[in-house]
């Protein structure tokens, strides 16, 4: 299966691709993951994504474009289908990746949009906790580890309430149309964020069961 899971920030994109992966086994490409990552080695694609990143604003379309494409091309997507999670997020990237798509001979099966109550966001962002170790997502509140024990843990630092709002204020604008692009091909299937992770897996499994 290829799919998309979209959602603005702190919908719960990263949660359930997580336990999307673990049921079907499809490879997760998170491209705000892999500019963390590359923020993290500090290489020189890291360091020009951090400064998007940092202020709330989304890093240039040619680079996400490309790290996309790249990852796509490897071998192991044609045997195992991809979730992209967090691309595209214009557009542009919208319609850069139907190229990319039939460029390598991949089609598109579902588009998985969790829908929030934006007014919830800031309190599932201002508590997520990460595990330093594993990177596994959790909520201070909603979702917290058995065994917390603060110094395991970090928090995303664009994460920080004035970042959020940024965030929140450019995902909003750009949204919209992306998700019409895939309405106008049936793609879209549309899930309530707004209940407990278990129920929002549900309703994702669903789908997923009857697009397999
Ligand atoms: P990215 O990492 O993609 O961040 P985001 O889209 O802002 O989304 P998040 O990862 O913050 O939220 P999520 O939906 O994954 O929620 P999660 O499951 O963690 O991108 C970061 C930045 O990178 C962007 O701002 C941009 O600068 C850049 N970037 C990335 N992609 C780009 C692109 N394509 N183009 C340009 N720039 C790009 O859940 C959040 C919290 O809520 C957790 O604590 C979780 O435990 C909790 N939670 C989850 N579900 C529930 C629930 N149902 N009930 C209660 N709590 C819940
Ligand atoms: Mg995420």
């Amino acid at each position: 299966m290829n799919l998309l899971i979209m959602g603005l920030p702190g919908a719960g994109k990263g949660t359930q691709a997580a336990k999307i992966v673990e049921e079907f086994g499809v490879a997760h490409i998170s491209t705000g993951d892999m500019f963390r990552a590359a923020m993290a080695n500090q290489t020189e694609m890291g360091v020009l994504a951090k400064s998007y990143i940092d202020k709330g604003e989304l890093v240039p379309d040619e680079v996400t474009n490309g790290i996309v494409k790249e990852r796509l091309a490897q071998a192991d997507i044609k045997e195992k289908g991809f979730l992209l999670d967090g691309y595209p997020r214009t557009i542009e990237q919208a319609h850069a990746l139907d190229e990319i798509l039939t460029d390598l001979d991949l089609v598109l099966d579902g588009v998985i949009n969790i829908d929030v109550d934006p007014n919830s966001l800031l309190e599932r962002l201002s508590g997520r906790i990460i595990h330093k170790k594993t990177g596994e997502t959790f909520h201070k509140v909603f979702n917290p580890p058995a065994d917390y024990n603060e110094e395991d843990y970090y928090q995303r630092e664009d994460d920080k309430p004035e970042t959020v709002k940024r965030r929140l204020d450019v995902n909003i604008a750009q949204g919209a149309p992306i998700i019409e692009h895939y309405r106008s091909q049936n793609l879209v299937y549309d899930i309530r964020g707004n209940q407990e992770i278990g129920d929002v897996f549900k309703d994702i499994e669903k789908v997923l069961m009857n697009l397999k």
